[in-house]
């Protein structure tokens, strides 16, 4: 097996279900994960990141699951505090990375993180499910007045996504195909205008 079959599009779940097929995805992430597609993402999500800010001081991997993507984060951008965080407790505890900063966030919000906290949100395979408006609105104030959240997107799941991020008054900046894994792209957001004081 090296699917998960899924009979309603992803987009339409509940946090509840996502959670729980994220949660099966990791407990067969042998035979389900295609690690070469992962890392081709993953490698496209860096290098927007690194191509919008060479040397943040701080970065959120929003839906980290079990923080598999932060190594590699870490390699990039050894100097930056790394903070992952998850809906999913069992997927923080099957912890890939045990040096990792782990956080339970609620599926709702808020994010118990201060405003404007980090210079780059990444996020790498989430939002092809429909993460609340109220969270999206949460990633907006912790991002840094020049920060950015880079994300993946992928099929079906890329003109909603785009629509929610701009109904909340995000603005996108770039938008890249993933060579090698079809379909799956990474988008570049800033963060909506605010009254600025400082960052
Ligand atoms: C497919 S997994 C990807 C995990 C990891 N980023 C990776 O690349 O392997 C999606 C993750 O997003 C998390 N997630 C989805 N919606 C969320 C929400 N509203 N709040 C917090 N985490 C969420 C899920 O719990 C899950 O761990």
């Amino acid at each position: 097996m090296d699917r998960i079959y899924c009979p309603s599009p992803v987009f339409e779940l509940s946090v509840t279900l996502v959670a729980e097929l994220c949660e099966l995805r990791l407990a067969l992430a042998d035979e389900v994960i295609d690690e070469s597609a992962h890392h081709a993402v993953l490698m496209t999500v860096i290098a927007a990141a690194a191509a919008e800010r060479d040397r943040p001081r701080s970065i959120l991997d929003f839906g980290t699951g079990d923080g598999r993507s932060i190594p590699a984060i870490r390699d990039r951008f050894g100097a930056a505090s790394i903070i992952g965080c998850d809906m999913s407790r069992p997927s923080l505890r099957a912890a890939y990375d045990h040096e990792a900063v782990l956080v339970q966030i609620a599926p709702h919000g808020p994010l118990p993180f201060a405003d404007r906290s980090f210079d780059l949100v990444l996020s790498v395979f989430v939002f092809h499910f429909a993460v609340p408006a109220a969270v999206l609105r949460e990633l907006a104030r912790v991002i840094s007045t020049s920060g950015r959240l880079v994300c993946t997107v992928y099929g079906g799941a890329v003109a909603r996504h785009r629509m929610a991020m701009t109904l909340i008054g995000y603005r996108q900046t770039s938008s890249t195909p993933v060579p090698d894994a079809v379909g799956h792209w990474v988008d570049v957001w800033s963060p909506p205008p605010r009254a600025a004081t400082a960052t």
